[in-house]
């Protein structure tokens, strides 16, 4: 008989996450290493040891669970991972991250507590700031690239803060951060379930997306320095005015991505002026970057060409401008095989499944460069994502984490 979810138990635990760091502002802040990042993380660690699991958290704080049921041979073979992240964006939604990581839980539980024995054993995992307030990605580019202290030492967030400060408090230790990687023969495949944050498979009216591949992103921030002067006194010829400067790259951004590709976007969320007074001239500007693209190429040539942008406006502002933007995460293009495991799951079940890209960074494109990897979509109604409205029907859901549960016991069988 095929083994399911269960849909009850997967809701009931979405819901519960779904009520940790609720704000006024209706949705969901739970931004890495916050009081209610720290929350989410111990209600899922009372999850885990409520269900017989046992589970380890690494350096940097991501969390890896294992059944210890599995037989030892079983167990030190190439394990299969599946999971997502549980820090969501500020007033975000109820579903990103937390789908894929709760399903994948549900599925080991399912495994384990159905004493189901197979060849190779399922990890679930959640990833430590995947939304990347401190670093894109951060917990997963930690299991494949790694970060020296320096790195760590030199990150901050959107608040200014530093990760250390956010890190040590919350019981991290930074050399052991730094020395956080996975051994790639360790793992022999990963699936990640999650919602589509896009319009695509609600408009096809299909019930599960095959992920062909993950867009590639880049980003940082840009600083404009001109001269903090007085508002009433300054001849609006004889100012440098930063955020003037700012604003005219940032009004410039549709034509560079426009100029690259049809699929190339460019986003600017967060914007500081300095000293911040209705009647000083904005002296020092800082705007976030972010820009991405499913193409390599292109990827590269939208960091130069913003650079390039913003070294224009500024020299024609008469401000100074630093580019600091961190290494880009490339395009991720998804493992076929994989891919057809969870077409064949899908038709097994009747759900209507098509390929399609996703266009949200997900750490699935770090773990695809050390090992085969999948991820399955599940419709977004109206294709909102990243703001409160963010919703999935509860048949989606379910359907979603049955199709995740197959696969995975596909991939864990010979
Ligand atoms: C994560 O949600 C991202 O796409 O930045
Ligand atoms: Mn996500
Ligand atoms: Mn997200």
């Amino acid at each position: 008989m095929t083994l399911s979810v269960d849909g009850a138990r997967l809701r009931a635990d979405l819901e519960e996450l779904g009520r940790i760091g609720r704000v006024p502002e209706g949705g969901i802040s739970r931004t890495s290493f916050s009081d209610a990042d720290r929350a989410a993380r111990a209600w899922y660690l009372s999850r885990c040891a409520e269900a017989g699991l046992s589970a380890v958290i690494d350096g940097i704080g991501n969390i890896i669970v294992s059944s210890p049921a599995v037989p030892k041979d079983v167990a030190a073979r190439p394990a299969v991972w599946s999971g997502s992240h549980i820090d969501t964006v500020p007033n975000g939604g109820q579903f990103d991250g937390a789908l894929g990581s709760l399903a994948a839980l549900e599925c080991l539980r399912r495994i384990h507590e159905s004493g189901t024995v197979l060849d190779r054993p399922v990890r679930a995992v959640v990833y430590t700031d995947e939304e990347g307030n401190y670093a894109h990605l951060l917990g997963s580019s930690a299991l494949v690239r790694g970060f020296s202290r320096a790195e760590l030492e030199a990150m901050t967030g959107r608040d200014g803060d530093r990760f250390a400060d956010a890190f040590i408090a919350a019981g991290g230790d930074l050399d052991a951060a730094a020395t956080v990687r996975v051994d790639p023969s360790t793992i022999h495949a990963t699936v990640e379930l999650h919602i589509e944050q896009g319009p695509v498979l609600e408009q096809r009216g299909h019930d599960i997306g095959l992920v062909t591949g993950i867009v590639g992103l880049g980003g940082g921030t840009l600083t404009f320095r001109g001269r903090a002067d007085h508002a009433g006194t300054t001849p609006m010829n004889l100012r440098k005015d930063a955020l003037r400067a700012a604003a005219e790259l940032l009004a410039s951004l549709p034509e560079i991505a426009a100029s690259i590709s049809d699929r190339a976007v460019i986003t600017s969320g967060i914007v500081h002026v300095q000293p911040g007074s209705a009647n000083v001239v904005p002296g020092i500007v800082t705007c976030s970057i972010d820009y991405r693209d499913l193409d390599p190429q292109n990827l590269d040539a939208l960091g130069a060409a913003i650079t390039a942008a913003a070294h224009n406006v500024a020299a024609a502002s008469g401000v100074e401008v630093e580019v600091d933007f961190e290494p880009s995460i490339p395009p991720a293009p998804l493992d076929a095989g994989i891919r057809a495991i969870i077409a064949e799951s899908a038709a097994s079940r009747d759900f209507v499944a098509s390929d399609l890209p996703s266009g949200a960074g997900h750490d699935s494109q770090n773990l695809a460069t050390i090992a085969p990897t999948a991820m399955i979509f599940v419709p977004s109604i109206d294709g909102r994502s990243h703001c409160p409205e963010e919703d999935t029907a509860w048949r989606d859901v379910e359907n979603g984490a049955n199709v995740l549960l197959d696969t995975l016991i596909a991939l864990a069988t010979n």
